[in-house]
């Protein structure tokens, strides 16, 4: 049985992937510096780190800026298989509601997701963090 306190080789090689990314990170109003670190069918890993802006809103998430650096770099060719988030100040940060979202579009259900949770890191199926998934065919 996997130990979801003691990660895999993958998992660790992604979480310090995160926290590189976490290193870049621009948050001077919250101070909260994230990455994220997603890994593709292929091999292929993406990382992105939060960007903060004045106008609080336009704040954009380490996960999302991972995602979108993928597909800016080779389109949306390719599904998620895993993916670490992690931050530099030592507290819980699951992905948000609206990262989830965005995610779901390009990830499998069963893709690991690990991030550290309130004594541990975490390790879930994307499955378990987001159910109930809202579809729409395109046309
Ligand atoms: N943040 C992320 O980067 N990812 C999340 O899933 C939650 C929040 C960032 C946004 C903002 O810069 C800071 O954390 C505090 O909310």
């Amino acid at each position: 049985m996997p130990d979801s306190r003691s990660p895999s080789g993958d998992i660790q090689q992604l979480q310090s992937a995160a926290r590189k990314a976490a290193e870049n990170a621009y948050a001077p109003y919250s101070g909260f510096r994230v990455g994220a670190a997603l890994l593709f069918d292929d091999g292929f890993i993406a990382t992105g780190c939060n960007v903060e802006n004045v106008s609080y809103g336009l704040t954009i998430c380490a996960e999302r800026n991972a995602l979108f650096n993928a597909v800016a770099q080779r389109g949306a060719t390719h599904k998620i298989v895993a993916i670490a988030v992690t931050n530099l100040n030592a507290a819980p940060s699951p992905p948000c509601g609206a990262c989830r979202q965005v995610l779901a579009e390009f990830i499998a259900p069963e893709a690991i997701i690990s991030f550290p949770g309130d004594d541990r890191l975490e390790q879930r199926p994307f499955a378990e963090i987001f159910p109930f998934t809202f579809h729409l065919d395109p046309k």
